[in-house]
């Protein structure tokens, strides 16, 4: 009874829309109930509706690259998987699928890829550019992974609008079991701050239920995105990839994703929330239980369809029917169902909250 009411207390904070502290976040965490994710994700539904009403933000992905020079120990495209098949678009592809896009009605274009140094700051700038020239109504967003400032820098004054680098995780020490040692989780903060500075709207995220996460762990990430407040966050369950030293670890849950959702969109209301293709990959009703949860953002993938298998970040990646720009409709027809509609404008971030 007393640990109840306990629950009930720091969830009625939350949902007013007070700070918890990092132990009160994993308390809620360890002791959530079906009754509880219901109480939150209600909630959540409701700041979602005061903030952007109905609107359900599309996305069109592009996956530039699956080239890569890192080796994340859970990443599918890890330079030193020798089995990942790896491709480049050449800018007139990159241009192909805006278009096809474009004509669909989107509005954002999404590209994402490994940390392919071939992708260098003169041929990103000059694509960036062109996207900008031929679609000029579309905000252009780059998820390329961590370059220097002066890069970022660059890349702004060409035009992008936003950039997603996800932290993968708040904690310093869980971040080192998760990457090699050529990577540090100092440099991803550090660019997440240039990101910021120089004026993108900058997201950030991690994966739930990565090997050695904890609720101290994930109550630290909910920290640090109350204090960062990033204009996106993208959080997915991890799913193991049969070709990483992760490939039999345990995979992250829906339940659990969804019950992060629910708390990301309470602890920073007006934030972007993709429900993401890795929730709708462990769970083939993963994409309407993350809308269903507080998330107001999905990303479609525009890839030219023979590459789209080749982007595989961990075991059987979605990339078909309603997760592909040409199963558009039937994905607007999900979202409709659920009383909710498909928006293909920029979808900025609202600063109201
Ligand atoms: N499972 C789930 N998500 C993954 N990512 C990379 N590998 C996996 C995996 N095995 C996520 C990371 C990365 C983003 C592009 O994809 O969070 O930042």
């Amino acid at each position: 009874m007393k640990n109840r009411s306990r629950v009930e207390e720091l969830a009625d904070r939350l949902t007013a829309g007070k700070a918890l502290t990092r132990e009160e976040y994993a308390y809620l965490i360890d002791h959530r109930t079906p009754e509880l994710t219901h109480q939150l994700a209600k909630a959540a539904v409701a700041v979602r509706e005061r903030i952007y009403g109905r609107s359900v933000f599309i996305r069109g992905l592009i996956e530039i690259s699956n080239y890569c020079k890192n080796d994340c120990f859970y990443c599918g495209i890890r330079c030193s998987n020798d089995h990942c098949d790896r491709y480049r678009l050449t800018p007139e592809e990159v241009l192909r699928c805006a278009k096809e896009g474009y004509e669909l009605g989107f509005r954002t274009f999404v590209l994402q890829g490994g940390e392919d140094t071939f992708l260098t700051d003169d041929k990103l700038c000059a694509l960036i550019r062109d996207l900008k020239k031929q679609f000029g109504d579309c905000a252009v967003t780059l998820s390329l992974g961590e370059r220097s400032r002066k890069s970022y820098q660059r890349l702004f004054d060409a035009g992008a609008d936003r950039y997603l680098l996800r932290h993968e995780t708040a904690d310093p020490a869980h971040y080192r079991k998760l990457h090699p040692e050529t990577m540090s989780p100092e440099n991803r903060m550090r660019c997440l701050r240039d990101l910021k500075e120089i004026g993108f709207q900058t997201g950030c995220g991690i994966m739930v239920g990565s090997p050695y996460q904890t609720s101290s762990e994930l109550a630290e990430d909910l920290a640090f995105i109350r204090s960062f407040r990033p204009d996106m966050c993208g959080i997915g369950p991890f799913i193991p990839h049969r070709d990483t030293p992760f490939g039999n670890e345990t995979p992250g849950t829906a339940e659990l994703t969804c019950f992060l959702l629910s708390m990301i969109r309470l602890i920073h209301p007006a934030v972007l929330l993709p429900s993401t293709t890795a929730l709708a990959t462990i769970d083939p009703g993963g994409r309407e239980k993350g809308l269903l949860s507080g998330a107001n953002v999905v990303m479609p993938n525009l890839s030219p369809k023979e590459i789209r298998g080749k982007y595989e970040l961990y075991d059987h990646k979605l990339h078909e029917g309603e997760e592909s720009a040409q199963g558009f409709r039937a994905l607007s027809e999900k979202i409709r169902s659920l009383g909710l509609e498909p928006a293909v404008d920029r979808g900025d971030i609202r600063k109201e909250e």
